[in-house]
């Protein structure tokens, strides 16, 4: 079975706040937001607390980091205008969410989730051991489920969080979607949509249900988000009746794979911070150009004269990223002829990579020099955030029996 998008399709994505991102970032996650931005309504945030799950001893450098991390959106051309970018902690709704889903995840789905043993083995110095780090999925389920999400553009390591929201947002509506009465309150439902529509709803559902027609159900879908006239709880209801389960109070989001960065690091292995192989998005010209020259090459050849292969070189790679069909010919007839030497080849990377981050260091220093701009950008992210957060939590609060709690 599909998700099921009980509003129009929705992105959420996070990032830990790592200090400056580099190209990798860029060429990889970013890119892929510039997009999603203009195509789906975006959220994009910071996830602080998700740092602190792994970073707990460092408190000093989680502010810095934050804020350089937004600054690097903004710079690369995330626009709060379309996306609402805010920062996890200044949400809290997220903990709420988190602490209430821990209630019905069952221990044994934290303790397989891929990430929790192989994180511990690579960060052997730390002790992960921690209630905190076991449950960050969890927290990254609320992440998601708070927004009521369609969508969520990850990378490959992230793909068995999403596939664990989705098992929990499952077993959260079969636990709290079937209400006593619920047939009686979905034919309620469907009548205060009006008569017409009604009638339409009631043929799509028999189709849909009788036969099987997906079509049936898309309609029927796209027609309950169009109506204005009934509540969210309503409107749970019909598309749960839809499908013939109860309420759909959480729905499943679906993972969006974003494809890995085809952006190699100065030593050809992925760029990552870890292997000091990187080019930040703010790096000085100057340190751009000597990265980018000293970087190593097909090793055999040695001397000017000896033919390469650019198959066997990193800086064959960034050709793949920023050249053009023309370069690249370039590039293969003369370095397997030792036409070229290995600095002519890195000329047309240098210029492309210094343009690509010109625009990007300029607008990262305007950003840097006007703090309050990025401050109030973030608040306003952050409440058009809560809004959807609260609406989501006060469903659940219900859902679970909390309705006496005073918002
Ligand atoms: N866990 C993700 C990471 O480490 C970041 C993240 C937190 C996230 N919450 C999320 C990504 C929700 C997507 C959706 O990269
Ligand atoms: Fe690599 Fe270019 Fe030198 Fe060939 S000429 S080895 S592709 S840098």
């Amino acid at each position: 079975m599909t998700s099921l998008p009980n509003q129009r399709a929705r992105v959420l994505s996070g990032m830990r706040p790592t200090g400056a991102l580099h190209l990798g970032h860029y060429h990889g996650v970013l890119k892929n937001w510039l997009k999603l931005q203009h195509e789906y309504e975006c959220f994009f945030f910071v996830a602080d607390w998700h740092a602190l799950t792994t970073h707990y001893d460092e408190p000093q450098i989680l502010e810095r980091s934050v804020w350089e991390m937004v600054i690097d959106w903004l710079a690369v051309g995330i626009n709060p205008g379309s996306a609402g970018i805010f920062i996890q902690s200044r949400v809290p709704e997220h903990a709420e969410l988190h602490l209430l889903l821990s209630m019905i995840t069952p221990l044994g789905w934290l303790e397989r989730v891929p990430s929790y043993k192989d994180q511990q083995e690579k960060l052997k110095e730390k002790d992960l051991a921690t209630y905190g780090f076991l449950g960050y999925p969890l927290l990254q389920s609320a992440d998601i489920l708070i927004y009521r999400a369609t969508q969520v553009p990850v990378g490959e390591d992230q793909v068995a969080h999403v596939e664990l929201t989705r098992e929990v947002a499952r077993r959260f509506n079969h636990l709290y979607g079937r209400e006593a009465g619920f047939e009686e309150k979905a034919a309620e439902a469907i009548k205060k949509m009006g008569k017409k529509n009604a009638k339409l709803y009631t043929e799509l559902r028999r189709k849909y249900q009788e036969q099987g027609e997906g079509e049936a159900l898309a309609t029927a879908r796209a027609l309950l988000e169009d109506q204005q006239n009934i509540t969210l709880g309503d409107k749970e209801r019909l598309f749960g009746y839809l499908e013939g389960g109860g309420r759909i109070i959480l729905p499943e989001p679906a993972a969006l794979l974003t494809q890995a960065s085809k952006m190699p690091g100065l030593d050809g292995q992925k760029m990552s911070k870890s292997y000091h192989n990187t080019i930040s998005l703010r790096e000085d010209p100057k340190d751009v150009e000597q990265k980018l020259r000293k970087m190593p090459t097909d090793p055999a050849r040695v001397r000017r004269d000896d033919p390469g292969e650019p198959e066997k070189c990193p800086v064959w790679s960034l050709h793949q990223v920023y050249s053009g069909d023309d370069v690249k010919a370039w590039v293969q007839q003369g370095c397997r002829s030792a036409g070229i030497g290995c600095l002519d080849c890195k000329g047309p990377i240098i210029d492309a990579v210094l343009t690509e981050l010109a625009p990007i260091r300029e607008r990262a220093a305007e950003y840097e020099a006007n703090r309050g701009l990025v401050r109030n950008i973030i608040s306003e992210g952050c409440d058009k955030a809560r809004d959807v957060a609260r609406q989501t939590l006060t469903e659940v609060r219900q859902a679970m029996g909390l309705d006496y709690r005073q918002n």
